[in-house]
């Protein structure tokens, strides 16, 4: 029961919305500028949202201790068929609170990593530890699967219930809560991405977009240190899409959740800490989204466009109206240029 236990602390926790634990920055010098972490001046379907700060609840932007590691995996490799690797040698640490955005071609290898993340796939090779849970312990998978939650492309692949506040409430029953305990978790996931009262509802009665939602909530109803979403954005539209990255940096805010979001969507990558590229099932660069989405050779080499912004740049470049490093979001294009 100890186990069931912990998992309620995590669960309670959500509830309660209380700050990270794992919140430990210095609240002094950033304390009465907390960043504004919403953009409703920004026009819908345009990303409405600075995702490049953390916790609003102390104002800082820093992504944990120094050298501290929520993921840490060491030459990860994976064959689904004998002599057929699809990922070769994966080594990447992220820091707790990190928002890391991976991009790559189709089949680079972005899901099978993401699958290794909360034991989807067996370890074949390498070391893999999430928020301390060693990923390659058969013991530890419910464990892991706590710390760790995915979201995917299609969310009618997860529903294990009818009704939206069941659906919500299984990860939490699932991991050890009472059944009213679980409702409470559920209710408060469901509010924070923005669904408060849907509890009744039908599932298949939601559009896209608030399926997508309603997913990200039964995830969060169970307290990850780690969150994955693997092209959640890719079926919405524009709004739906800002909705769920509002969701998301709400998450990551209150709770300095650790974000893992697999996207062809260079716009959302820019906005990230990191961008990790994949290629054939290597991570060929992982780095701020400056050096990352600027490198057209890098990005052509994995099979990728620069963002919006870079292109822009890259234009005014070659007809000798600006130099210099290319803003890669679409804020910092027009700062650039009304400089
Ligand atoms: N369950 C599976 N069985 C066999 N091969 C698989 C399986 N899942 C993926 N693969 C293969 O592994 C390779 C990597 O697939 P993966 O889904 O990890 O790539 P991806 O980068 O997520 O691609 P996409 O951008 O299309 O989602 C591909 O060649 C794919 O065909
Ligand atoms: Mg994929």
């Amino acid at each position: 029961m100890r186990e069931g236990r912990d998992n309620w602390a995590s669960v309670r926790r959500v509830a309660g919305r209380r700050p990270s634990a794992r919140c430990t920055h210095s609240h002094e010098a950033e304390s009465d500028t907390a960043p504004a972490i919403f953009r409703p001046e920004a026009p819908a379907g345009s990303l409405r949202l600075e995702l490049s700060t953390l916790c609003q609840l102390c104002g800082c932007a820093g992504v944990g201790r120094t050298g501290e590691k929520i993921v840490e995996a060491r030459d990860l490799a994976h064959a689904y068929a004998p002599g057929r690797p699809v990922l070769r040698g994966v080594s990447l640490d992220v820091a707790p609170g990190e928002f890391v955005a991976v991009v790559g071609e189709n089949g680079s290898g972005k899901t099978t990593l993401a699958r290794h993340l909360n034991a989807l796939v067996p370890l074949q090779a390498g070391v893999l530890t999430v928020a301390g849970i060693d990923a390659g312990d058969p013991a530890r998978v419910w464990e892991l699967r706590r710390a760790c939650g995915m979201v995917f492309q299609s969310p009618e692949n997860q529903f294990v219930s009818t009704l939206v506040g069941e659906d919500v409430a299984f990860g939490p029953l699932n991991f050890g809560a009472g059944e009213k305990d679980a409702r409470l978790a559920a209710s408060a996931a469901l509010a924070a991405v923005g669904l408060a009262g849907f509890e009744r509802r039908d599932v298949h009665a939601l559009s896209g977009g608030q399926q997508q939602r309603m997913a990200l909530a039964g995830v969060l109803a169970s307290g990850p240190d780690v969150l994955v979403l693997d092209e959640a954005t890719s079926m919405i539209d524009p709004q739906g899409r800002d909705d769920l990255v509002r969701a998301v940096a709400r998450e990551r805010a209150e709770r300095g959740t650790t974000v893992l979001w697999i996207t062809h969507d260079m716009e959302l990558a820019a906005r990230a800490d990191r961008v990790v590229v994949m290629r054939a099932g290597e991570v060929v660069a992982a780095a701020a989204p400056e050096e990352v989405l600027a490198n057209r050779p890098l990005l052509e080499g994995a099979g990728l466009e620069p963002p919006l912004a870079v292109r822009v740049w890259e234009g005014l470049e070659r007809r000798g109206a600006v130099s210099g490093p290319a803003p890669v979001t679409v804020e910092g294009l027009v700062s650039a240029l009304c400089e």
